[in-house]
């Protein structure tokens, strides 16, 4: 349960070596103590269990085991691959890889986790969407159309649990300096997992459905999202 001051006591991160998902379990540290548990694919220690996107059978166990310490009132879903496009567009299972981690895996543990925190009445799920998922693009549609998935059905989840005390927080961030995009020059407006972090916990404050990061990304994908195909092919982005 949050405490007396809305500030969050126990958090879970499914996907928890993100550094986006590091930079936010640091910015909530300092309004008071955070309560981690971490999903992680090597747990090392106590406060980490075994996760695996791809290992679908396991995942309602892995949701059972979290909640089991008590309840939880931010489950932040991080997991994913950014996958090489250029290889994806020939190989189906590299495509298949990209959208099993980033949709059908996130879906396969969002389903137990919206079960428990409906059955504890309170809590707010925070989903690692993308920019990629608002428009796909030439240059990364396979990332894109992967979040893209996760983006609508995460959107429908929170709205089928609107009423109920629990919230869902699409995050949509553009580029951002983190070990997934660390062999790739910078994006238009690239931003860190600190300033992601901030716009989250400025989210989390005002009950938000959707934040951008950074927040203008919002203004220039509204653009991007109504360019007629022929321009938007011209383009090449
Ligand atoms: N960086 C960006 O520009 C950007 C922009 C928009 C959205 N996002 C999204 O934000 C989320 C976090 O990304 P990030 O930038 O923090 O990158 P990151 O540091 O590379 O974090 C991604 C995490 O996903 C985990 N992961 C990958 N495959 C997994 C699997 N099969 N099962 C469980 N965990 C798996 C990785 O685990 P390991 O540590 O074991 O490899 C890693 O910790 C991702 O969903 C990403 O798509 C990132």
């Amino acid at each position: 349960m949050r405490d007396a001051l809305g500030a969050v006591q126990r958090v879970l991160v499914v996907g928890g070596r993100s550094e986006i998902a590091k930079a936010l379990v640091e910015r909530l540290h300092r309004d008071r103590p955070v309560d981690v548990v971490l999903g992680v694919r090597d747990p090392r220690g106590p406060g980490e269990l075994s996760f695996d996107a791809l290992d679908r059978s396991s995942h309602g166990a892995f949701v059972e085991a979290a909640f089991a310490k008590g309840d939880i009132d931010v489950v932040l879903v991080a997991a994913g691959i950014l996958g090489d496009q250029p290889v994806a567009e020939r190989d189906a299972a590299a495509a298949l890889a990209v959208i099993e981690t980033n949709f059908v895996g996130a879906v396969s543990v969002l389903i137990p986790i919206a079960e428990r925190l409906r059955a504890q009445g309170h809590g707010t799920i925070v989903v690692l969407s993308s920019v990629a998922a608002e428009r796909a693009r030439r240059a990364n549609f396979v990332y894109g159309s992967s979040k893209a998935g996760l983006d609508a059905f995460a959107q429908g989840l929170g709205d089928s649990l609107a009423g109920t005390g629990i919230d869902v927080l699409v995050v949509r961030p553009g580029f951002v300096r983190t070990k997934m995009t660390a062999a790739l020059p910078d994006g238009p407006l690239a931003t860190t997992p600190e300033a992601v972090a901030e716009e989250i916990v400025r989210g989390l404050q005002r009950r938000a459905h959707t934040v951008w990061a950074p927040a203008r990304l919002r203004f220039v994908m509204a653009v991007v999202r109504l360019l007629p195909r022929p321009l938007f092919r011209r383009l090449r982005m």
